[in-house]
């Protein structure tokens, strides 16, 4: 495996530079605040590799599909997070001539992601025209004041004196770069410049989302702010203004840029500028050392929340604290209508959209490290687009019911891959279980009586739709699906989707006959007895000599290989084997039955699911990066340590040792959340079971100890495991009851208690 960056447990340090190594680092720099994100772009100009990326949440544009023939269903667009104003560039210009790193030769090089402080640095020596030339920059998005993003940049001539240009600028001209048809999405409404200020309006060319930046910057000499000269440059979608400065060698010249990024989704669009300026000017009366002070607290407290503290293991404490760091960055849960996109703010790949991945993979993480309000919006996000998700089913020819969209901004199906995903409704399930999941660990009922039951309805409404009849199996089937394992298409009984839609409609009776009395929503009889007519006539594939569930009819037809028998140079086969092959083969893309095992622990004893386990595991190539944390935590619930710490690993360095070859595209945000997951359910052994936490615990061979906090009902937990004692800390001051290893224990607050292992 190549290690790119050094290992430190609270930074990511990368020591040299690659051209064909930048646009996978940038990914790996990306700040953000869960409203806005920047990739790790320089801020002086760079022709090499590079995808200049700067997102804002909620703010998409819908590109018009591209498909071969066009079918009835089809969506009509896809979605995708644009790319906006390049906010943090600086040209700069020595002796006249601009400078281009590309074009100079790289004699030391630093990129620093601070995770502890959330900000990024960079310390270049660059010879170019034969000078040497110090680079520092420093810059972070505010995690307190979402719309300010700031950045100090320097230039120190080490062998020469010269006259330095900086052109700070802002840059609307942007272009996607999988933008469908090559278009550019913006269009300029309006720009000022004045001095040492500029603003720049945009406005999307469909949809009518505007984003209106605004900028100050402060030129220092040695540290003495000086008074200089502009010359304003104004092009199109673009305002930036020239300051020129005579510099001494070994003199730094430093220029603090301030911006403020805000858009008509929180503003009206009349409100703007204003808006802006006033941003802008708080940013300016704090001035960078406050804000960035500001920033070390708040990350403070995200880290005293979420982190996870690893002994004995530099690789993994790396890793999962990346993770934890993204997930932070990425969401932060007070805007129900954003949500969590395959990739966050570190890349365009996935569109920016909303997959299941958020209610299978997401929810747990922050659930458990945030206010329960924070999970609560990403279910009302559902909620809301419960309309929109009727209207769906409606246009796929179904009577009645809610099918979500396999990926979408608004609540409209919007993918670009339609041939592959439309079939994979088991999303629908997902979303379903999340709301069991939300429930379960919260007690919110109030959410369930008035949002999650109307979802739960609809949903099982059009699983009942979706269902038919066989009359040869005097049993019901669910005919055309995908898996989540999409590397097959179109199957009958894909025994985790007829188990996600049967578990569904048990759990929607079970909600409606309990809480009658506080449920205002009406669901007739005939409706709730066909629903358990279904229930109990489902037909679920399975292999009696083996006594496993069988992933789809059929499976046991493929010729019967495992991973072992794939040449190494022949992986991952999603880049190596055409399409035809792999449908055609045996292995799967990531977990599906095995999710079902993960999803339904509590359904399942542990034979049953370590023969699932042995007989799928071996044959799956995890080329999702969501499949190795659900396998992780199996194999931990079957007491094999070893493989789930391999899987575990695997799924934590995914992006920093660049696993899957594709970090280029952006960072596999929604799998963190499988990492975290692998640690406290895996290792952690945590769960919540009738209104109660429960923890077995495992420690990896390579581990000395390792301690996570949780949040549950207004109760913040430490737990501790070392090789000997489980140790748990109730820092809140309310009593608590819970499971350890299987005995229940009373932890008065303040109190904590440690049992033997
Ligand atoms: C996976 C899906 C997932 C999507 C976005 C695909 O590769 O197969 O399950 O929803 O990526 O992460």
């Amino acid at each position: 495996m190549k290690r790119y960056f050094d290992l430190d447990s609270w930074n990511i340090v990368q020591n040299y530079f690659k051209d064909e190594d930048n646009e996978f680092c940038e990914s790996i720099f990306s700040i953000g605040n869960g409203y806005m994100g920047q990739r790790g772009n320089f801020e002086e100009d760079y022709t090499g590799e590079s995808l200049q990326g700067s997102y804002m949440a909620g703010i998409y544009y819908p590109d018009k599909t591209r498909v071969g023939w066009w079918k009835n269903g089809y969506p009509e667009y896809f979605a995708k997070v644009i790319n906006s104003t390049n906010w943090i560039g600086i040209k700069v210009e020595v002796n006249g001539e601009n400078m281009d790193i590309a074009k100079g030769e790289i004699e030391e090089f630093k990129r620093v992601l601070n995770m502890k402080e959330g900000y990024l640095l960079r310390e270049v020596v660059l010879k170019y025209k034969g000078k040497r030339i110090q680079i520092k920059s420093k810059r972070f998005v505010s995690v307190k004041d979402k719309e300010i993003g700031v950045l100090r940049y320097s230039i120190t001539p080490l062998d020469f004196d010269c006259e330095v240009c900086f052109l700070p600028y802002l840059d609307g001209d942007i272009k996607n770069k999988d933008a469908n048809y090559g278009e550019k999405f913006w269009d300029e409404v309006s720009k000022k410049i004045e001095d040492d200020r500029a603003q720049l309006v945009i406005k999307t060319k469909k949809l009518d989302f505007y984003l209106c930046s605004s900028m100050k910057y402060d030129v220092f000499k040695n540290g003495e702010k000086c008074n200089v000269e502009y010359e304003n440059i104004e092009k199109n979608k673009f305002v930036g203004s020239k300051i020129k400065l005579k510099v001494k060698r070994s003199e730094e010249v430093e220029i603090f840029k301030y911006v403020s990024n805000v858009t008509s989704r929180d503003f009206l669009v009349t409100d703007l500028i204003d808006k802006g300026n006033e941003i802008l000017a708080r940013a300016l009366k704090k001035g960078f050392d406050k804000l960035i002070y500001e920033q070390r607290e708040a990350l403070k407290d995200k880290w005293e929340k979420s982190d996870i503290v690893i002994e004995g293991d530099e690789e993994a404490q790396q890793a999962i604290r990346y993770n934890i760091f993204q997930l932070n960055q990425t969401y932060t849960g007070e805007d129900s209508r954003l949500n969590i996109g395959p990739k966050g703010f570190t890349g365009e790949k996935y569109g920016g959209s909303t997959y299941w991945d958020t209610e299978a993979y997401c929810l747990p993480f922050y659930l458990a490290t945030e206010d329960m309000s924070v999970a609560r919006n990403l279910l009302l996000y559902r909620h809301n687009q419960l309309g929109r998700a009727k209207e769906n089913a409606k246009k796929l020819g179904f009577k009645k019911g809610a099918l979500y969209p396999m990926v979408t901004m608004n609540g409209e199906e919007c993918h670009n891959e339609w041939e592959i995903t439309f079939e994979e409704i088991h999303r629908n399930g997902a979303i379903a279980y999340a709301i069991y999941r939300y429930t379960n660990y919260t007690g919110d009922t109030e959410y369930l009586f008035k949002y999650g039951i109307e979802v739960l309805v609809e949903i099982s409404r059009f699983w009942e739709e979706r269902v038919s009849f066989s009359e040869e199996k005097n049993q019901y089937v669910i005919l055309g699906v995908t898996g989540p394992n999409e590397y097959e298409n179109n199957v009958n009984n894909n025994w985790y989707t007829n188990r996600i839609a049967v578990w569904t409609l048990e759990y929607t009776v079970k909600v409606l006959e309990e809480f009658k009395e506080n449920i205002k929503l009406k669901v007739a009889e005939e409706e709730i007895s066909k629903w358990k007519d279904i229930i109990a006539n489902m037909y679920y594939p399975k292999n009696d000599k083996l006594d496993i569930f069988l992933q789809q009819e059929g499976y046991m037809d493929k010729e019967q290989l495992t991973v072992e028998d794939i040449p190494k140079e022949e992986r991952p086969i999603n880049q190596n084997w055409s399409w035809d092959r792999i449908l055609r083969s045996c292995f799967i893309k990531q977990a599906d039955v095995l999710q079902g095992m993960y999803f339904f622990q509590h359904l399942y004893d542990e034979d049953t699911i370590r023969r699932n386990f042995d007989f799928y595991e071996p044959k799956t190539v995890h080329e999702s990066s969501l499949s190795p944390c659900v396998h992780s935590i199996l194999a931990c619930k079957l007491k094999r340590p070893d493989k789930a710490y391999e899987l575990f690993l695997r799924t934590a360095r995914l992006d920093l040792d660049n696993y899957n070859n594709d970090t280029e595209d952006g960072c596999h945000i929604t799998s963190m959340a499988g990492t975290w997951m692998s640690v406290v359910e895996g290792f952690g052994g945590f769960k919540v079971e009738n209104n109660m936490i429960s923890l077995s615990p495992i420690l990896p061979s390579k581990w000395k100890e390792f301690s996570f906090r949780i949040v549950f009902r207004e109760v913040m937990l430490m737990v501790r495991v070392s090789e000997n004692v489980i140790e748990v800390e109730n820092e809140s001051d309310k009593e608590l009851e819970l499971i350890i290893v299987g005995n229940e224990y009373k932890v008065d607050g303040g109190k904590n208690i440690s049992v033997n292992r």
